[in-house]
């Protein structure tokens, strides 16, 4: 048994909806290593308790896993708003949120979300940001004045295998992306900050 192994087997299981979601997302998609997952889909769902946000934006949605995680302790009036840039994702996903009875907490939008971020009204209590590394800084800045204060921006994958540390020589754009971020990230003097080393990496934002 692994460690990892022994940390799923000690904490709430993800149910059985979104261990379908897995299996499935394995058997039909090219890039099934990109969704959550059960440990961080987990702490997800713990973040959303504690904190009880009432407007979550997650960027990135892919198959709908974390939307799901995030939306499953939203209180009752609670919205989570989702971008997908891949339309081709959209009826696995739907198909997913109809699946787990929690459609009407959310709202997906399909489309870039450089585009549609500028778009959508009101603010948000949690932003998740896990879309292309290489735009995490301008996803950033498109978000930040929609924060309220006190909010939380999660930001995925910020140690990206290690790589940060190969950086400024790699000429790696997405590495580029992640490490450009997470430098953004110490200088901001608007928030507070922690990388968690979970998983691919990933920070805490909190908006003073
Ligand atoms: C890592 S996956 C998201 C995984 C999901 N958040 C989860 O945890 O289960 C990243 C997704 O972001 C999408 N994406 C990339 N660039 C985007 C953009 N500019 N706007 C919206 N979605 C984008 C990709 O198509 C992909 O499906």
């Amino acid at each position: 048994m692994t460690i990892d192994d022994y940390i799923l087997e000690h904490i709430d299981e993800e149910g059985a909806q979104l261990s379908r979601l897995y299996r499935d997302a394995h058997v039909r998609l090219l890039r099934p290593r990109m969704l959550s997952g059960p440990l961080q889909g987990r702490i997800l769902k713990m973040l959303v308790r504690i904190h009880q946000p009432q407007r979550i934006l997650e960027i990135g949605t892919y198959t709908g896993y974390a939307t799901l995680c995030l939306a499953e302790a939203l209180s009752p009036n609670g919205e989570i708003h989702t971008i997908e840039k891949d339309d081709e994702m959209e009826d696995f996903s739907r198909e997913q949120f109809e699946l787990s009875g929690l459609q009407d907490k959310i709202r997906l939008h399909i489309g870039d979300a450089l585009e549609i971020i500028p778009q959508l009204e009101g603010n948000f209590d949690l932003v998740f940001i896990d879309a292309d590394k290489r735009l995490y800084s301008e996803y950033y800045d498109l978000v930040f004045d929609k924060v309220n204060p006190g909010g939380i921006i999660l930001a995925d994958n910020t140690l990206w295998s290690g790589k940060v540390l190969e950086a400024p020589h790699s000429g790696d754009k997405q590495t580029c992306g992640i490490v450009d971020f997470n430098e953004k990230i110490k200088q901001d003097k608007r928030i507070e900050k922690v990388i968690l080393p979970l998983r691919d990496g990933l920070t805490m934002i909190y908006k003073l």
